[in-house]
């Protein structure tokens, strides 16, 4: 059974099927899902869809590339959000150097600490978009020993990965490791302990092989394990046990 720790399901590409899609995914050997929001509706349409469905829990938190319009009373904000029970993660949350029109640098970094200090209050973990960015989210992070979490989508170094790893953190993996040109990923995926890996699937987004192009969801996420499972030298079945295994330890699910 499998645990997408990372699925946007307020995304408006699914409010044709919504319903039907997530009631479907504990018989494709989804048994978890982790969905994390990317501003304060969505983060609220997060909280909504884990009060539906046993098995989905939600995030709360403020993107990189929708912080543009932060004020400082949406952290009051967040918090009332954070506290219901199945709110397991501050996320996502971090620096995207990789939009020209995203908002300037020290405008993230800032949004970025004052979720880390809610976060660090609420001792809660936090979910870790880094793109493009992977100097200041390492250095930022740094500032707080206390609070760990996953890099979701991890695409740094081998280097920061083995840092990342030894401060407490987990590394989320998604569609991009199974695509052609995924030799970095694959070496880092190599490098880290089992016991960290997460998989997720960022859907609507980056779709793994061989469904590249098509709208992504929890039902594809057992191509992140079947990689896992391969570079690790496992069985898929044991690289999901150990993924899920994994993602209810950090999200303290029992
Ligand atoms: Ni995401």
């Amino acid at each position: 059974m499998l645990f997408d720790t990372h699925a946007h399901y307020y995304d408006e590409r699914f409010d044709s099927d919504r319903d039907e899609l997530l009631t479907a995914l504990p018989e494709q050997g989804v048994e978890l899902v982790l969905c994390p929001g990317c501003d304060l509706p969505s983060s609220r349409s997060c909280v909504e869809l884990a009060e539906r469905y046993p098995y989905i829990y939600a995030a709360v938190g403020v993107h990189p590339g929708d912080c543009g319009n932060w004020m400082d009373e949406d952290l009051a904000k967040l918090r009332d959000l954070a506290v219901h029970p199945k709110v397991r993660a501050i996320g996502e949350i971090g620096l995207d150097y990789y939009w020209k029109d995203n908002p300037p640098k020290e405008f993230q970094q800032n949004v970025f600490r004052r979720q880390l200090e809610l976060a660090q209050a609420l001792h809660l973990p936090v979910i870790v978009h880094d793109r493009e960015a992977h100097g200041d989210s390492l250095a930022i992070v740094k500032e707080f020993p206390e609070v760990t979490g996953v890099f979701h989508c991890y695409s740094g170094s081998v280097e920061m990965a083995r840092e990342l790893v030894a401060l407490g953190w987990y590394l989320g993996f998604d569609g991009p490791v199974t695509y052609k040109n995924a030799r970095k990923a694959l070496e880092v995926l190599e490098a880290v302990p089992l016991e960290r890996i997460l998989v997720e699937t960022d859907a609507p987004y980056m779709a793994p092989e061989p469904f590249r192009g098509r709208r992504n969801h929890s039902g594809y996420v057992y191509r992140m394990a079947e990689t896992v499972a391969q570079v690790k030298g496992l069985s898929t079945e044991e690289a999901e046990r150990q993924t899920t295994a994994n993602g209810r330890r950090l999200f303290s699910i029992v």
